[in-house]
């Protein structure tokens, strides 16, 4: 496989990390549960819950990348990447959070999966990035389990202090909770996507690469009157650590109410009345809605929103050639690619 020498850990910490979180924390109540590393547990030590650790450049797995092409895990390839490479440090790094709900199970694998399988950010090591699957509280003591198995195994999951079901205050907590969170660890930009969204890491990042560090606002924008950009659509936007923080801080925001209702108009509205964002970047058309007949993909997307179902998923990954590289093998049928 042609990807293989590059490495998938340019999605991952090139730095040690080791950060203790509060856990066990009453349901519904739970203020936050984070655990960090995702794609690929090859990646992630694990010190029990509460306590994930992700391994440095040293440590054992911290290096390995895991190929598309392997079946069902069980013929995965794998590589060690040169350490100097690993330890360089990224020109940037990206927090990917995507906001879903917690009995969205078999969405999120899908998903994972989707980002898992990506090839890497080009050149290799320019930016770390980090995807996290975002819900509010989780009131439900069956998805409790279940969800705290996926945080064990992935360490990929976010929970915030919210209550799910509404239209209502996520995106503002997500935002305003990723600074306190991550403060040890700042990242450069943080964005904000949903579970029917197939983002491409590469070109995102190729995106983000030219960009200013701050004070930027990036998506699809959406046209009101004659501005451009008067805010970005929910599909998937990026703003840079500065501006996080300035939202997490405001409490103009909170007490005008200014949380409930369209989430991702009201980022903008935020924005503009603070002259926040003022690097605004609209990735129209390379970040897009998916149509009827699913035959609008294009080879330089960035995102494709509105994969509402498997069969939308399919399609992606099909324009896309994440199969493309599956190796032949006696352990599964050989499925001409439709
Ligand atoms: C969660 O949010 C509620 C309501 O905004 C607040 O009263 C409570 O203190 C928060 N809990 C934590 C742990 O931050
Ligand atoms: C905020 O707005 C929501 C929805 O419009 C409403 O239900 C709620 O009562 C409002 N809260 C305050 C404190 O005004
Ligand atoms: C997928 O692979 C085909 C055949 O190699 C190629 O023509 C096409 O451009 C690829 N599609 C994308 C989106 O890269």
């Amino acid at each position: 496989m042609k990807t293989s020498s590059s490495s998938s850990h340019a999605f991952q910490a090139t730095a040690s990390l080791c950060t203790p979180y509060l856990l066990l924390v009453p349901l519904g109540l739970l203020a936050v549960v984070v655990v960090i590393p995702s794609l690929g547990s090859s990646y992630v030590r694990s010190d029990g819950l509460g306590v994930l650790c992700r391994g440095g450049p040293a440590a054992d797995g911290g290096l390995h990348l895991v190929a598309p092409g392997g079946d069902a895990g069980g013929a995965r390839e794998k590589e060690v990447v040169a350490a100097a490479e690993a330890v360089a440090r990224p020109e940037f790094r990206l927090l990917v959070g995507v906001l879903t709900t917690p009995k969205r199970y078999e969405r999120r694998n899908i998903v994972r999966l989707a980002y898992a399988l990506q090839p890497p950010p080009v050149p290799a090591g320019v930016a770390e990035v980090d995807v996290r699957f975002v819900f509010c509280a989780v009131s439900d003591p069956v998805d409790a389990q279940l969800v705290a198995l996926e945080a064990m195994r992935h360490g990929d999951i976010v929970v915030l202090n919210c209550t799910e079901n509404m239209n209502d205050g996520k995106t503002h907590e997500y935002l305003s909770a990723v600074p306190r969170l991550f403060a040890s660890t700042p990242y450069d930009y943080v964005m904000k996507t949903d579970d029917d969204t197939y983002l491409r890491v590469a070109a995102m990042v190729d995106e983000l690469r030219s960009k200013p560090r701050e004070d930027v606002y990036l998506g699809h924008g959406f046209a009101v009157g004659d501005d451009p950009m008067q805010f970005m659509h929910g599909m998937g936007y990026v703003v840079s650590w500065d501006v996080a923080s300035w939202v997490s801080t405001n409490e103009e925001i909170l007490r005008h109410n200014d949380t409930h209702g369209p989430e991702d108009l009201l980022v903008g509205k935020w924005l503009n009345i603070g002259r926040r964002g003022k690097n605004r970047y609209n990735l129209k058309p390379r970040m897009y809605d998916l149509n009827w007949d699913m035959d609008n993909f294009q080879p330089d997307t960035v995102a494709v929103h509105l994969l509402k179902d498997n069969r939308r998923w399919a399609a992606a990954f099909r324009y896309f050639n994440v199969t493309a590289g599956l190796k032949p093998s006696k352990l599964h049928l050989q499925h001409q690619q439709p």
